[in-house]
């Protein structure tokens, strides 16, 4: 018996780090990012990826978010099967789009099938979150929510997640820095400041007031508006020291092509950057101007 799940990435619009600390934020579901997790049958507990390929338990710690879905899950049905584990798919590690926790979510599923446990909706995001805040430090809950998604999310821990299905009718440029960003040091980072400056509390608080004025904006297809949001919230980001400097020579190109905004996308320190653009040959003249500081672009229709 074999059990599989295709689960697909996303990009966080806007209000990362701010979300951990309650306060609101938007992200996007990226469907043509997938990776496939199957779970069969084996001799011994084994894990195969592009990157591992071994002994299960023994597997990396990059991997302890999995190993502990895992673990839970094997509890839930009482069972000592050994199984092989296999993800395949092409959404790149580390860069904020979301590799980790659509692992946990496709892994927690596929093992809800696989012995016919029945857990609900929410028992699944419960356990899948608890991965990502194995991987993250601390997880909001928003990529958990973001990649069992097929809308936009608008989310804050408190309320949880609201799927919105309104189009803002423009193109979002997706550019992969090469940078490996590290989700658990920006996070610890963020936290530091936190304890040590009390500006570093308004300026979450300001992005997160972004992120609710994004989703006022993205409702009316203020394009101008959510462009305008993302320079506010790469300035911020910047002064928390979660940019670099690929990403800011990045932000001088797509602006002065004429992106209608620009930021970095997910926790920093490298991963992803979006630019907001009118429309698709604007993002295209743009991707091509990056060619060379970027590994790879994704042009989404928003
Ligand atoms: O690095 P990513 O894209 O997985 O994003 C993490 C987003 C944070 O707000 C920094 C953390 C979280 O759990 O929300």
């Amino acid at each position: 018996m074999k059990n599989s799940y295709l689960a697909h990435g996303k990009v966080i619009l806007m209000g990362e780090h701010a979300v951990v600390y309650g306060y609101d934020a938007l992200a996007l579901p990226l469907k043509s990012l997938q990776i496939r997790t199957t779970v069969e049958r084996a001799a011994e507990m084994w894990m195969a990826t592009a990157k591992y390929h071994g002994p299960f338990w023994a597997a990396p710690a990059e991997y302890d978010g999995l190993k502990y879905v895992v673990r839970t899950m094997l509890t839930k049905a009482a069972s000592q099967q050994p199984l092989k584990f296999t993800y395949r798919g092409q959404i790149p590690t580390k860069r904020g789009l979301g590799s980790s926790a659509s692992v946990a979510l496709a892994t927690t599923r596929v093992l809800n099938d696989y012995f016919k446990l029945g857990l609900t909706e929410a028992e699944v995001i419960a356990i899948t979150n608890q991965a990502e805040t194995i991987n993250h430090g601390q997880a909001s809950g928003l990529d958990a929510a973001t990649v069992n998604s097929d809308h936009l999310i608008f989310f804050n821990q408190k309320r949880g997640p609201v799927a919105l299905q309104a189009e803002l009718k423009a193109s979002l440029l997706i550019m992969d820095t090469g940078e490996l960003g590290s989700t658990k040091e920006a996070v610890a980072l963020v936290h530091q400041q936190l304890e040590q400056s009390p500006a570093a509390a308004s300026k979450l608080a300001t992005l997160g007031q972004l992120a609710t004025e994004t989703k006022t904006a993205w409702l009316k297809q203020d394009q101008q508006g959510v462009g305008h949001n993302f320079n506010r919230a790469q300035a911020i980001l910047t002064s928390l020291d979660l940019s670099t400097a690929k990403i800011a020579e990045l932000q001088k190109i797509a602006l002065s092509h004429g992106a209608l905004g620009f930021k970095l996308s997910g926790s920093g320190l490298g991963g992803i950057v979006i630019a907001l653009c009118k429309d698709q040959v604007l993002a295209r003249r743009i991707a091509t101007a990056c060619q060379s500081l970027v590994t790879n672009s994704w042009i989404e229709e928003i």
